[in-house]
């Protein structure tokens, strides 16, 4: 046998201001069967996570709540870990980044940045609240929108007419959080100089660490050319002060990632089989993932790995990113009462059935998931309840009534056993692939291979003919093996399911390995109905109560004060927008006057553009599918020609031009219908 890999997990740390809804459930259940199966499996996994403590909207919603902010997070994080855990969601440790491990950690990996020169300092301009006493994010100020008029729109970008904008350019700009008007103060910023990593970057996300379609992503930003990160916030913050800086804080997305060294380090001081150096010196030879979001990815595949090769640190074996959760095939809701928080559910549903759900259709792509409500309830009742426990409730009852119980040995159907064993190898991979929704297909495929044999031998008829009762014995006692097996196939996804399995078969805890046996003059115990159907009734219920819920406290998702950190770029592709915003879209037919390529840039094309009234200059990165860019020339495409002019390394881009395609080849241009004319609006 080879040595038992070391492995350790992370799921993103949720923030501590709100609570965690069935979207947050998808990333922390698939770390989970992950992490199960690798443990299934014999090896050493270790899942690590804690709540994500600091910033200023944990600070204000303290404030609101007449609390202060350690009291606010130690609720949370009671309401937070009693969620995972009746999610089966089995962390080996649910730390804070509130802790003292991790200011020692941030210290010293600010410390080791600085002395190595990464760090810099200079001054920057910012609104600033002269009642609050504090800097304000621009997601903190309203005012009128420059360009339409509009009044109570956020400090970067207009809702009614979709314009973007510095905070600066607003009207009548107002602080969000005492309605004072800001005045325009300066103050020393940190910095984090992300560029002298873009060589080491570029390889690094290019290694098999990402998937496909993140690493194309990152390569965009990184053909744009990286900027310096800006890692302090002023007082007052709820965070970490900055070593040698009173006053000066770091920013919580910096010390947020080093929360997962954190937690691992508090999770050593008792686990004396754990030694952190083992895990997260430059040298280790354990394996590390973090399973994360789409929606962060710039900072789990940028500046996180930056930060811990600067500060001498290994960094992560892969970056597991998914996909946004939808429900009923759109955006979560709260009139639609599809806006559900994990409690919620729970006070409705067993686990079981969403982390399944999850399962079948979690394939290790960064697409979304929809949980459509119906079909959730089809497809448990059918897999779990009509397919695999139906196996072992046919069976048990002529066992205990025919033969006391006691499986009898031999094996009624060798051809059955030999393909689950053959089974077996390709359900691993799909496991250790994160392909769930292969894994579960063909585990559903055997358990339609054991209930069709089942039908076929029809022990029910067979006992009630004379003398056949040795072929009924044989006949139930494979079915309830075969239930063991798929029991054990699904026991990363199922805990629960499989801990009754194991109390009604008599047996210690199922590994993988035991797949390979069967039981033979085995005593079982009394069988109880495993697993119910889902009722939709309590399906409609929970929705339902999401709708009051959310009534009855509209703040608590953090309406008032936006959730996030502002600087991160949330993926447009999940989100609705109104009519008006696509109204306010200027798309227009171009054609292309000159394409070629840009001199230090691997991925760009400059595109000069014909739009009827004006000429454009677009970078575009496209080049890795046209190599050859002056048969561009002639050819007409569609762009966007009121997007914000974007100053990037090698001038400014004046709009954007539409593809399609994953990238790489396959990148394609896209041309309207023949007769249309350079200028014309696309309506
Ligand atoms: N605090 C940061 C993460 C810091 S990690 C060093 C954060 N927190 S979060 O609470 O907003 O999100 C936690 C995780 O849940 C993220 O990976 C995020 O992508 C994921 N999800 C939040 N909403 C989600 C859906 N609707 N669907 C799927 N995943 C979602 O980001
Ligand atoms: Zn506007």
């Amino acid at each position: 046998m080879s040595e038992p890999r070391k492995i350790l997990v992370t799921s993103a740390l949720p923030y501590a201001n709100g609570s965690i809804h069935l979207g947050h459930m998808l990333e922390y259940i698939q770390t989970d069967m992950w992490v199960r199966f690798q443990k299934h499996r014999g090896n050493q996994c270790t899942y690590v996570c804690a709540d994500d403590a600091h910033g200023s909207a944990i600070m204000l919603r303290a404030e609101k709540e007449g609390i202060t902010p350690e009291q606010l997070i130690a609720n949370v994080q009671a309401e937070h870990s009693a969620d995972f855990a009746e999610f089966l969601v089995d962390f080996d440790n649910f730390h804070s980044t509130h802790a003292e491990e991790n200011r020692e950690l941030s210290s010293q990996i600010y410390l080791k940045l600085r002395d190595a020169g990464h760090i810099a300092t200079r001054s920057i301009t910012q609104y600033f609240d002269p009642e609050k006493k504090m800097f304000l994010a621009d997601r903190f100020i309203k005012g009128t929108c420059p360009k339409c008029g509009t009044e109570d729109q956020y400090g970067d970008n207009c809702e009614k007419c979709g314009a973007t904008y510095a905070p600066t350019d607003l009207k009548d700009p107002k602080s969000a959080i005492s309605g004072a008007t800001p005045v325009l103060k300066d103050s020393q910023h940190f910095f984090f100089k992300l560029p002298d990593f873009q060589h080491m970057l570029q390889e690094w996300t290019r290694s098999g660490t990402l998937q496909d379609a993140v690493a194309n992503k990152i390569a965009e930003w990184l053909d744009v050319g990286l900027q310096q990160w800006d890692i302090s916030r002023d007082a007052p913050y709820f965070g970490f002060e900055i070593p040698d800086e009173p006053g000066k804080y770091f920013y919580v997305w910096l010390d947020a990632p080093i929360g997962y060294m954190a937690s691992f380090k508090n999770l050593c001081a008792r686990r004396p089989e754990l030694d952190f150096d083992a895990y997260w010196a430059k040298d280790s030879t354990a394996e590390l993932y973090h399973f994360i979001g789409k929606d962060i990815v710039n900072f789990h595949a940028l500046f996180w790995p930056a930060m811990l090769e600067g500060a001498g640190y290994r960094k992560p074996t892969g970056i597991n990113v998914h996909g946004y959760l939808t429900v009923n095939g759109q955006k979560m809701s709260k009139s639609r009462g599809t806006f559900i928080k994990a409690r919620t559910y729970l006070d409705h549903l067993s686990p079981e059935y969403l982390r399944y759900y999850y399962a079948a259709k979690l394939g290790r792509g960064v697409d979304d998931l929809d949980l459509n409500l119906e079909d959730f309830v089809q497809k448990v009742n059918s897999d779990l309840v009509g397919k695999v426990v139906n196996i072992a409730s046919r069976c048990a009852g002529f066992i205990h009534k025919g033969n006391a119980g006691v499986l009898v040995a031999g094996n009624a159907a060798p051809e059955l056993t030999d393909a689950f064993l053959a089974a077996a190898p390709s359900i691993c991979d799909a496991y250790e692939a994160r392909d769930f929704a292969r894994a579960m297909r063909e585990i559903m495929g055997l358990a339609d291979r054991a209930n069709a044999w089942i039908a076929d031998k029809a022990p029910w008829s067979l006992n009630k003919q004379e003398g056949k009762q040795d072929e009924v014995q044989a006949i139930c006692a494979l079915g309830v093996n075969l239930f063991r097996q798929l029991v054990i196939f699904l026991k990363p996804v199922l805990p629960l399911l499989a801990a009754d399995a194991e109390a009604f078969l008599n047996v210690a805890p199922l590994t993988w390995n035991d797949h390979a046996t069967l039981l033979s003059n085995h005593q079982l115990n009394e069988f109880k109905p495993l697993m119910t159907r889902i009722d939709p009734v309590k399906v409609q219920a929970m929705t339902d109560a999401s709708k009051e819920d959310l009534a009855a406290s509209q703040t608590d998702t953090g309406d008032a004060v936006p959730q996030g950190n502002g600087e991160l770029v949330k993926d447009p592709l999940s989100a609705e927008i109104e009519f008006d915003t696509f109204a306010a879209v200027d798309l227009r037919v171009a054609l292309i006057l000159k394409a070629e390529a840009v001199e230090g840039a691997d991925k760009l094309l400059r595109l000069t553009l014909d739009i009827g009234d004006e000429q454009r200059n677009v970078f575009s990165g496209i080049k890795s599918a046209y190599p050859d860019p002056a048969k561009l020339e002639g050819r007409l495409t569609m762009m966007i020609a009121n997007l914000k002019p974007r100053k990037m390394r090698f001038g400014i881009s004046e709009g954007m031009v539409m593809a399609a395609g994953p990238g790489g080849e396959e990148i394609y241009l896209l041309s309207p219908d023949s007769g249309a004319k350079p200028g014309q609006r696309i309506k």
